[in-house]
């Protein structure tokens, strides 16, 4: 094919839309028709943002901080980032080791674009969030996927990671807690992946996006575990999203060392210039404020995370592992499918929304086909509602 014969650019070959927003779409469809449609699609928090981060985004506008800010953030949230991760996990960074982003998302995508070349590996995790493969191929580099188990709690174990190492093997990317499964990474895990990435000189992204959303206070300090053994190599990638209740104002950052930081500044410099700056005067009230906020949240969280597991329980069939931390469960739903009836996770839950109106997101939209995401960011009665439904839809459609 001549340059010209070819519509868009090769690169795009390669990457598809993300998969996680279509059951939003569908429900939007079926919201406007008057249908009584149970949302457990959501990748959001259903809280609003607390009112004292609303306020220091009025107050920065009232104040026409509406100007563009440093490529890299102001100094004042990035000190407020370094602060934050110094009382949380006990580490030290300097402020010109971090980069401010719109969201965690483009976080990643430095870490991707400014780390990973053509002809390297990279090791991630499967079920998981598919924006990571895909922005590994963006680069040019190959993802290589470690199918995690149900079993197995969907751990990301060292052994399972470290397996898929090849002398072309350039980094790991990790995402703890992980979306679609709330899995962790275990302490113990991580410090066996922390030496030996140390020892082969690779490079370590973790996804911290949901490091605030934690059950049961097991202890999850991989900030301080991978800093310890391999500081030099390692980004951490955060978001004030999930947290905070802010997903729509597109705030996160990039913690890594200042070559990196550097890196990720001047890619930023030539596309995006800054984060919003009314989203980064909201962000410093976010993480300097009272984090009562974080607490409650993940206390409603926590309960409604047991209540499903509950519910779900009523039908032994949907077998699901224990969520450890964000708003997930990802239960089996491979009793159900058959070859005469419903053949695939994705069938499921396109029939699903379109007999019992629940939405939901397929396993193969996270590498993974024969299970479902459910979101429990959503009220108790609306979960209720929407496990009731399942579960009727599911026995009807049960091979017999
Ligand atoms: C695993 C994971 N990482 C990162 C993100 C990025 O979120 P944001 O760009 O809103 O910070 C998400 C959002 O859904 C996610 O699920």
């Amino acid at each position: 094919m001549t340059h010209n014969a070819r519509y868009l650019a090769a690169r795009m070959d390669q990457v598809a839309m993300s998969p996680t927003m279509k059951g939003t779409i569908a429900a939007e469809r079926l919201r406007r028709e008057g249908v009584d449609v149970v949302d457990l699609g959501a990748g959001e928090p259903d809280f609003p943002t607390p009112p004292h981060i609303c306020a220091a985004g009025h107050a920065a506008i009232d104040a026409q901080r509406t100007k563009y800010t440093a490529n890299m953030g102001t100094l004042e949230l990035r000190q407020a980032v370094t602060t934050r991760y110094r009382a949380d996990y006990g580490v030290e960074y300097a402020p010109d080791e971090v980069v401010i982003t719109a969201g965690g998302k483009q976080a990643l995508f430095h870490a991707a674009l400014g780390l990973f070349s053509p002809g390297d590996e990279v090791i991630t995790h499967a079920p998981g969030w598919p924006t990571i493969p895909e922005q590994i191929k963006l680069a040019g580099a190959k993802p290589v996927v470690v199918q995690t188990h149900l079993e197995q709690g969907f751990v990301p174990t060292a052994d399972a990671l470290l397996s898929a190492l090849t002398p072309n093997t350039r980094g790991i990317v990790i995402n703890s807690p992980g979306n679609p499964t709330g899995a962790l990474l275990p302490e113990s895990d991580a410090r066996v992946v922390a030496t030996e990435a140390a020892r082969r000189g690779l490079w370590v992204v973790i996804d911290l996006c949901y490091e605030r959303l934690i059950y049961d206070n097991v202890p999850h300090n991989l900030p301080a575990i991978f800093g310890a053994a391999m500081k030099d190599r390692l980004i951490l990638a955060g978001s004030a999203s999930k947290a905070y209740a802010m997903t729509g104002w597109r705030l996160g950052w990039a913690v890594g060392p200042k070559a990196f930081a550097s890196a990720a500044n001047a890619l930023q410099s030539h596309t995006t210039s800054n984060a919003s700056s009314i989203s980064q005067y909201a962000a410093v009230a976010a993480l300097n404020g009272p984090q009562q906020c974080v607490t409650d949240m993940l206390t409603e969280y926590q309960q409604r995370r047991d209540q499903v597991l509950a519910w779900l329980a009523e039908e032994p069939r949907l077998r699901c592992a224990v969520p450890q931390g964000a708003f997930y469960v990802f239960p089996d739903v491979g009793d159900f499918l058959s070859p005469g009836g419903l053949r695939t996770s994705a069938e499921f839950s396109d029939a699903l929304l379109a007999e019992e109106f629940v939405v939901t997101t397929p396993g193969e939209a996270f590498d993974t086909p024969g299970f479902l995401r459910l979101s429990y960011a959503t009220s108790l009665e609306r979960l209720r509602e929407g496990v009731t439904r399942l579960i009727r839809f599911a026995r009807k459609h049960a091979p017999q």
